[in-house]
């Protein structure tokens, strides 16, 4: 089946809205600092722009995770395949990911994150699929709302494929 990928949010609407997310944050934390933590591998060209346009003193660590789902049961559980260099105590944490989509990801390391006593966990999301939602989380920073397609670019991936993309794509398979 061959692959095509349509455009649906152009680069230069990708590069605005993360600049006002920056501006934002920077508000919200006035007189603190931020410690950014990308979730690999969708988030980085996501953090890497967001972590220009914030002007309190950032930190930033990098964790991946996997999760696990029978195809049939919606029981997935989620796997921690490399964790942060650093400790958490104290820090007023932004958890960076590319889109959340059933939500369970988030769920598990906001609770890991608060477990190590973190000052504060905050979610910053690229991009965020709610229609699809089964964990009940609370997303504080939101860059595009988008529609139950299959989404690539700009970090994310079908296969490993496609991160590199300037934009955001939608994924579409030829008949
Ligand atoms: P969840 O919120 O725990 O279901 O998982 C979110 C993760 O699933 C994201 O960090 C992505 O890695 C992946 N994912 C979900 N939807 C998409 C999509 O449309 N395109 C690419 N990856 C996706
Ligand atoms: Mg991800």
């Amino acid at each position: 089946m061959a692959e095509t990928i349509k455009a649906y949010i152009s680069e230069e609407e990708v590069s605005k809205k993360i600049a006002e997310l920056g501006e934002k944050i920077s508000k919200d934390y006035e007189g603190k600092s931020v410690h950014l933590i990308g979730i690999l591998k969708g988030s980085v060209m996501f953090l890497a722009e967001l972590a220009k346009h914030i002007s309190v003193p950032v930190t930033m660590d990098f964790m991946s995770c996997s999760s696990y789902g029978s195809g049939t049961t919606s029981s997935g559980t989620i796997k921690l395949t490399k964790d942060l260099d650093t400790p958490l105590e104290g820090k007023d944490v932004i958890i960076v990911e590319d889109i959340i989509d059933t939500g369970r990801t988030l769920a598990y390391l906001n609770d890991l994150f608060k477990l190590r006593k973190a000052n504060s966990v905050k979610i910053a999301t690229l991009l965020d699929k709610p229609a699809r939602r089964v964990a009940d989380i609370q997303v504080d920073y939101t860059c595009f709302e988008v529609e139950d397609f299959f989404i690539v670019g700009y970090g994310l991936d079908y296969d490993q494929k496609y991160r590199n993309l300037p934009f955001i794509g939608i994924l579409e398979f030829d008949k």
